[in-house]
C-alpha cells in the first residue's frame, strides 16, 4: 500500500528526491518517513515503530556498524541535503554528549547495546539559561524514543554500569547543523550558541573550539 505524502516544506529542497535510489531496507524505512512527517504534526510513534523493525535487520546493518580505534562510529547511511536524515552513532563506553538541542524533531532507536538518554529543560532561552534534568531512560534494542521541538534537550551515550554501549540508529527531522541550537558543558555550568554549520561536539571530553 503506499501511503499519501504530506506537502513539501517551503522553500527546501524535496527530500524524498533520492528515495528511489536507496538500498532497498532504507527505501521502505524513508517511504515510512515520507508518509509520517507532516509538517504540522508528524507521527513520530510511527516513525519509531519504523526504526524498530529496520533496527532487526541485521543481515542489513550488521556489515556497516564499524568503529574507530576509539570505540567511535558516525555512519551516515542517508543523509539528502535536507529533511529526514539517518546515521548510526556509538559513543564509547562511559562517555556522554553534551547536552544539546536539534532544532528539528528526533527519533532514536539502538540496534544492539544500552544507550543511556536523558531528558532537560531550561529555565530560558539565552546561553544564561540553567538546564534541569527531568527524564532519564536506559534505552535497549527493541525499542525507541522520540523528541520534539522545542522540548528536545538532552544528552545520550554511555554511563558506566549500563551494559555496552549502543549503537544507536538516529533520525534527525532535519539537518542540525542548518539552524542555531545551544548546547551546554554541565562540569562548567556554562551554554553556548552552535551557529548554523557547528555541528557541537560529540563528547563531553571533547575541546570547545576557539574563540
Ligand atoms: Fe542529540
Amino acid at each position: 500500500m503506499t501511503a499519501a505524502r504530506p506537502p513539501l516544506r517551503p522553500g527546501r529542497p524535496d527530500p524524498w528526491a533520492a528515495l528511489p535510489a536507496l538500498d532497498a531496507p532504507l527505501r521502505a524505512l524513508f517511504a515510512e518517513i515520507a508518509a509520517a512527517d507532516d509538517p504540522a504534526a508528524p507521527d513520530l510513534a510511527r516513525i519509531g515503530r519504523a526504526l524498530i523493525a529496520f533496527s532487526q535487520d541485521h543481515d542489513y546493518l550488521a556489515p556497516r556498524l564499524v568503529a574507530d580505534a576509539h570505540g567511535i562510529a558516525r555512519i551516515r547511511l542517508h543523509i539528502p541535503t535536507r529533511g529526514p536524515r539517518l546515521q548510526v552513532v556509538r559513543r564509547p563506553r562511559g562517555m556522554m554528549s553534551p547536552v544539546h538541542d536539534h532544532g528539528s524533531w528526533v527519533v532514536m532507536a539502538p540496534i544492539a547495546g544500552v544507550e543511556t538518554h536523558r531528558r532537560y529543560r531550561a529555565d530560558g532561552p539565552g546561553t544564561d539559561a540553567r538546564v534541569a534534568e527531568v527524564a532519564r531512560d536506559a534505552l535497549g534494542a527493541h525499542a525507541a524514543l522520540t523528541l520534539m521541538d522545542p522540548d528536545d534537550i538532552h544528552d545520550h551515550g554511555h554511563l558506566e554500569g549500563n551494559g555496552d554501549p549502543a549503537w544507536l540508529l538516529v533520525i534527525n527531522g532535519d539537518e542540525p547543523a542548518a539552524v542555531t541550537r545551544r548546547e551546554w558543558d554541565l562540569a562548567r555550568g556554562t551554554c553556548r550558541i552552535l551557529r548554523p554549520g557547528d555541528g557541537g561536539r560529540f563528547l563531553t571530553d571533547d575541546p570547545l573550539p576557539e574563540g
